[in-house]
């Protein structure tokens, strides 16, 4: 019975720690209206107003900046994007000396709340 107890205490507290370390690494811990001014101040030259690559220099590129709310990286994991928008990728420009790690956190949830 003592075992059946502590079982179950311990299940418990694994269903915790997940349910915890979850939204640190996903786009739930940024928040898309703080990202929205990181977006319009660093990213819509290139990427559009609405994320569609049809920025005003975006054109240009060559590889064309990515369509963000496309099925491509709608398709894509938060970790991954994160990895680009921090690293930077072809002539997209890295962020991560630029924006706290926080604010890009919350750029990409504001990118994924254009293609909803
Ligand atoms: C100088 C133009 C430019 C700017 C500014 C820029 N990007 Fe990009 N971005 C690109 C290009 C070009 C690609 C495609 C790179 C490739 O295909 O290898 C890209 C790709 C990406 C991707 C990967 C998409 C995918 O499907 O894999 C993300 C996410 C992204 N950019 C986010 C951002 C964010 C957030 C900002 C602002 C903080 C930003 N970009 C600013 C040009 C730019």
């Amino acid at each position: 019975m003592k075992n059946l107890r502590l079982l179950v205490l311990f299940s418990a507290s694994c269903v915790l720690v997940t349910g915890l370390e979850a939204p640190l690494t996903s786009a739930a811990s940024g928040e898309p209206a703080k990202g929205k001014l990181i977006y319009e101040t660093n990213c819509l030259i290139c990427h559009g107003a609405r994320g569609k690559g049809d920025g005003l220099i975006g054109a240009t590129l060559r590889p064309p900046p990515a369509d963000l709310t496309g099925p491509k990286a709608r398709a894509t994991s938060d970790k991954d994007l994160l990895t680009v928008i921090r690293d930077g990728r072809a002539v997209m420009p890295a962020w991560k000396s630029r924006l706290k790690d926080q604010d890009i956190e919350n750029v990409l949830a504001y990118i994924r709340s254009l293609g909803e």
